[in-house]
């Protein structure tokens, strides 16, 4: 593994891969990184190879599969970005056992989802998708029935966290009543109300929209029994996680009329491409909108995305900051001026810390500031010393037992 010491910033070569927004490239340019390799697509394995053998840094989507053995390969590499939500597609143990700490985008899409449901909401509630489908067919439905305005209604959100508070904000500025169940006290955004159980929302809510994990307490969460309470005639919203839903059993609420009509973006079983059929019992049922999983999918989520992991990657590169690593011990660190400062990465094993110490110690170097970070697999100390005498002490640092990697940084 090279542990070399760190260069000037537009010697550091990032590749860039599967179309990753403008946003990113232009991000590393301002930044300094103008050694910026940027592919339209997933590459084969070989070529992935190869274009990673000489990358100190590289960000991917969700095609690129950067498994232990490619991971194994890379010598400079020293931190990941993955341009999207997910981090499935990094085997995320080998890279922090290498060293490699990996970044994510997990709100940067917060606002689009939000929009969508705020835009489903009046669809479901005037029956839009029906009719605009009977008017494509040469069909005309013009009709008061069963169509409603949003404001005065009262929407339920089930799990308050990012996308949900947003949801709030924009349902109140719409003139609706906003009451939230979430498992964790929250702030409530505006008059918005924390009830304290999901039954009590659900019998109050004219529409109730979900924005909590996949997890096991929320698997099935609207199940049969908790369709049955909701009031009827409310409309139910999933943009969260297809396991969350019962499926089936919506279906059948939605043909009884007691659920007057539901909008779902994620399913159980989701289509791998766009080449392949959607399957769902969902299908063909009156007032129902079904969308393929495009909730965060908007152009201003990619920039942000774009914008968020590139900043990560910088931030990282610059001055060790890692948090919001999803592998990797967490440090918020601010510029190192007048100073070199050490990145030390380690196993997490008695002693090292110590040992580091002593090297810093036995050496004519002034300690400016040391933190430390450990996860049950890692340590991350971070030290910053007076310029002089960084270069004399890499080779010690590099010689304690259990070092995985040390940088320097000028
Ligand atoms: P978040 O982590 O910010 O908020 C989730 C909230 O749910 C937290 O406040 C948490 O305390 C609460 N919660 C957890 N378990 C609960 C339970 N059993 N009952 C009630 N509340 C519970 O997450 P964020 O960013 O708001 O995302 C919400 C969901 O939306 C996630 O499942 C995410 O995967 C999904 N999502 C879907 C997208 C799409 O394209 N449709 C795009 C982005 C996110």
């Amino acid at each position: 593994m090279d542990h070399r010491l760190s260069f000037p910033k537009e010697k550091i070569k990032v590749v860039l891969l599967e179309g990753i927004h403008q946003s990113a490239v232009d991000y590393l340019h301002r930044s300094g990184y103008t050694n910026v390799v940027h592919h339209a697509r997933a590459l084969p394995l070989d070529e992935l190879r190869a274009e990673l053998a000489t990358a100190y840094l590289v960000g991917i989507r969700s095609r690129t599969q950067l498994t232990a053995d490619v991971l194994a390969d890379t010598e400079r590499l020293f931190a990941v970005g993955c341009f999207c939500i997910g981090t499935n597609q990094v085997d995320l143990d080998a890279a922090g056992q290498q060293g490699i700490p990996v970044f994510n985008a997990p709100h940067s899409n917060t606002r689009s989802v939000a929009e969508l449901v705020i835009a489903e909401s009046i669809m479901l509630l005037r029956g839009l998708g029906d009719k605009n489908g009977a008017a494509h067919r040469g069909g005309w439905q013009k009709s008061a029935r069963q169509s409603y305005e949003l404001r005065s209604k009262t929407m339920g959100i089930v799990g308050y966290g990012h996308i949900g508070s947003q949801v709030s904000i924009l349902a109140e500025a719409l003139g609706m009543r906003v009451i939230y169940h979430d498992i964790v006290p929250r702030l409530a955004m505006g008059n918005a109300q924390q009830l304290g159980s999901l039954t009590e929302l659900l019998t109050e809510a004219d529409i109730v929209t979900l924005h909590v994990p996949q997890d096991p307490s929320t698997h099935n969460l609207i199940n049969r029994d908790r369709l049955a309470e909701m009031r009827p005639g409310s409309y139910l919203i999933n943009a969260s996680r297809g396991t969350v839903v019962d499926v089936d059993a919506l279906a059948d609420a939605v043909r009884s009329g007691h659920v007057a009509g539901a909008a779902v973006d994620v399913f159980p079983r989701e289509p791998k491409s766009n080449d392949e059929t959607f399957e769902s019992p969902l299908r063909g049922l009156p007032n129902v909108i079904l969308t393929p999983h495009i909730g965060g999918s908007t152009v201003e989520a990619q920039r942000n995305i774009g914008q968020e992991v590139a900043s990560k990657l910088v931030n990282y590169s610059d001055q060790g900051t890692t948090m919001s690593a999803v592998n990797f011990p967490q440090l918020s660190l601010s510029a190192h001026k007048d100073a070199h400062r050490l990145l030390h990465i380690h196993h997490n094993q008695p002693g090292v810390l110590a040992a580091v110490n002593r090297v810093l110690t036995g050496s004519e170097a002034n300690i400016l500031g040391q933190h430390l970070q450990t996860d049950p697999q890692l340590g991350y100390v971070v030290t910053d010393v007076d310029r002089e005498h960084a270069d004399n002490l890499r080779g010690d640092l590099l010689a304690i037992p259990g070092t995985i990697r040390c940088r320097i940084l000028y």
